[in-house]
């Protein structure tokens, strides 16, 4: 489909905290989607905006001792700071509180209203009654009434998970005063959802939705749609109702519609038209890139108000899943909830944005930062395959020939290899499927390093008459390099350009009809991109570290690390200690510290997963007897399950050496 016209938004980011990584999975999987739609020549706008209304917005601004507008001016400097050094780039970075926010909020509800869409009436709600304000759910706290637990919010418990209305809390206090609330009538109006209910089942199921996300919608559907009540009382940041005096609008009815605010103002600063984006005739593609926990206020009420009140509804709703770090939630205790700010701090944001790229796919699936992981990834695929490539090249271009790539291309085949993988990849980046896409170029940086890997240039440089095919191999090697650094683009947007200022050539556009360069002057070579440093991972956790002292962290016991203390002898006499034979032993794809052994126990076969391989090399084990425990219960891992334990003494690194009997044992024999 040639010339396509598209919007494209993410989830605009609440004004009262930093942009932290969870964030950041969102902007980067949108920024690298849209960044691929230019790559292919669409008109493609992306657009974003603070999220600047509510309760806790103007708490914090209060506590702080600023306004609110003070508080939001300097948080938007933060978050589009943030944003810009993650190269995540918005053709525009608005504000919810802003006119043409206000303008269409106003528009959109009135022509709700007219059309007969909103409702009225009295409901009765906690109220502190010495800060003179009604109490979100969140601002009050109590014991649950289902299990007793102490300082639950309004809303649920997080003790034993039970919901329930604020007034049910017992002993219920405004966090805000630390006052017991009062209850106090006062007139809400409502968004009257249910009128949508036909309009919604069938827009929930026409294409515009993953297909989980689809059937949880059926699921909420199928249980009746509540009105959903738009108003809150003042003293509140907002936009006041405008036929309802000291009424504003709640922050999610305005929010969304700040998508078309941030438009809008990029419509005025470039002239382009609004209505050919937002009309309900338009032809002009719409998508939300969005978190899972805002699926609700997308895919139900963002659709229903926008068809209300005759405008166009999205094309798709893309959402995804949530960020864990090392496997667990993110915590401050532990040192995983990083801001933006913090990263950059220490480390390069392109590795970021390639982890997360070779993690995301197009569903809703939790996505894990495993640090561990992340070096492996880094280091190995760009570091070690990509840049490696250019590397290994560039150093005969320059000093052998005078920085003038070759005049043939040596491998044509190859060559097309390369670019009749286009379609496939630019189909992964189209579906959102960036780890297949990560997964499709590293094969092909395989396929160029094995080429050199044959072609041993350092060998041809030795020899006497081999300086054609020298030049031809280094060339070859650039050329391949070059449409690696093409394919990544829309992931490594730093690392393409260098790359572009060293093969001295302009922007690429996306693959199409791109010819080898011939007779080409290349500029010199600087390393594109460095191996992640270990200790700067651990610098990220320390600063993230909220009050250190007050958390008493499980001291964690290395690996071979002599571990204090006696242990009875029943303990020990429920290990089930065996020789094993060692059959067969492997590299784990992946791993640079443990093999994979398979061992003979007497009775069975067991793989056993084992941190040893920086002792030991794979063809070095088979045959051998060793000890293992055989009733270590079996651990999953992240290459598979491991059935046992290989017993191993030393300090680590090399110093390692596997436990084994030199006496003639067999395998399956007990140990007493
Ligand atoms: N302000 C609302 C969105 C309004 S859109 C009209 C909001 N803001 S938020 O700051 O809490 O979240 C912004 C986006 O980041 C959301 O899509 C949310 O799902 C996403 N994420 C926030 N934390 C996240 C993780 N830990 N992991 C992945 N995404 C996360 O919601
Ligand atoms: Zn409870």
């Amino acid at each position: 489909m040639l010339n396509r016209k598209l919007l494209v938004t993410s989830a605009l980011p609440y004004a009262n905290g930093p942009i932290h990584l969870g964030h950041l999975v969102e902007y980067i999987q949108t920024d690298i989607w849209v960044r691929f739609q230019k790559q292919c020549g669409h008109q493609c706008y992306y657009v974003c905006a603070d999220d600047t209304h509510g309760t806790p917005i103007m708490l914090r601004a209060n506590k702080e001792g600023i306004s609110p507008e003070e508080l939001i001016a300097k948080v938007w400097g933060q978050h589009f700071a943030d944003f810009a050094e993650f190269g995540v780039a918005f053709d525009n970075y608005h504000s919810t509180h802003s006119e043409e926010n206000r303008v269409f909020s106003s528009l959109i509800y009135t022509r709700l209203r007219d059309a007969g869409h909103i409702s009225s009436r009295t409901i009765t709600q906690a109220y502190d009654p010495v800060k003179e304000m009604f109490l979100p759910d969140r601002f009050i706290k109590g014991e649950c009434p289902k299990c007793g637990a102490k300082d639950q919010y309004g809303d649920s418990c997080e003790a034993c998970g039970a919901t329930y209305s604020p007034t049910e809390l017992k002993n219920a206090v405004s966090v805000i005063s630390g006052e017991k609330p009062i209850e106090k009538e006062s007139v809400h109006y409502f968004f009257n959802l249910a009128d949508f209910t036909d309009m919604l089942t069938k827009w929930t199921t026409a294409g515009h939705l993953q297909p989980e996300v689809s059937n949880k919608l059926a699921e909420w559907l199928d249980s009746g749609l509540q009105q959903w009540d738009i108003s809150r009382d003042a003293p509140y940041f907002g936009f006041e109702i405008p036929d309802a005096p000291g009424k504003y609008f709640y922050v999610w009815l305005d929010a969304p519609i700040g998508y078309m605010a941030s438009f809008k103002n990029l419509c005025d600063k470039q002239g382009l038209d609004f209505n050919e984006f937002w009309a309900k005739n338009s032809d002009a593609e719409l998508y939300h890139f969005i978190g899972k926990d805002i699926i609700y206020f997308h895919a139900l009420f963002w659709p229903a108000m926008l068809h209300g009140a005759h405008l166009r509804t999205p094309t798709a709703i893309f959402a995804h899943g949530f960020l864990t770090v090392n496997g667990e939630k993110m915590s401050k205790s532990r040192g995983t909830f990083i801001t933006a700010r913090t990263y950059l701090e220490h480390l390069n944001p392109e590795y970021l944005r390639y982890y997360f790229a070779a993690k995301l796919s197009a569903g809703v699936d939790d996505i894990d930062l495993n640090f561990d992981d992340f070096s492996q990834r880094v280091n190995s695929d760009l570091v070690g395959k990509v840049v490696n490539i250019a590397s290994r090249c560039s150093g005969f271009i320059a000093k052998r020939f005078a920085g003038l790539l070759s005049a043939t291309c040596s491998e044509p085949a190859l060559f097309a290899d390369f670019i009749n993988a286009n379609e496939t990849i630019a189909g992964f980046y189209e579906a959102r499927e960036f780890g297949k896409a990560m997964r499709e170029i590293m094969a092909l940086a395989d396929k160029a390093n094995q080429y050199i890997d044959e072609k041993k240039p350092w060998l041809l440089a030795k020899e006497e008459g081999k300086d054609k095919e020298l030049h031809d191999v280094c060339s070859m090697g650039i050329n391949l390099f070059r449409l690696l650094a093409v394919y990544l683009k829309p992931v490594l947007p730093v690392l393409a350009t260098e790359a572009e200022s060293f093969l001295n050539i302009g922007p690429q556009a996306w693959i199409a009809g791109i010819e080898p360069l011939l007779n080409h002057q290349i500029n010199g070579f600087k390393p594109l991109m460095t191996r992640v440093d270990a200790d700067k991972i651990t610098a990220i956790v320390e600063a993230s570290k909220e009050n250190l002292e007050k958390t008493v962290d499980k001291p964690k016991v290395k690996q071979f690390e002599l571990i204090a203390g006696t242990i009875d002898f029943d303990d020990f006499a429920k290990l089930d200690l065996r020789i094993a034979k060692i059959i067969k032993a492997d590299h784990v794809d992946g791993s640079d510290k443990l093999l994979q052994l398979t061992v003979d126990i007497g009775d069975e076969t067991r793989t056993i997963f084992s941190g040893i391989k920086s002792a030991y090399q794979p063809e070095d084990l088979e045959g051998r007897l060793t000890l293992v425990i055989a009733n270590l219960a079996p651990r999953k891992m992240r290459f598979g399950v491991s059935e046992g334990m290989v017993l191993a003494a030393g300090p680590g690194g090399q110093a390692i050496w596997l436990l084994s009997p030199d006496d003639g044992a067999v395998a399956g024999l007990r140990v007493k």
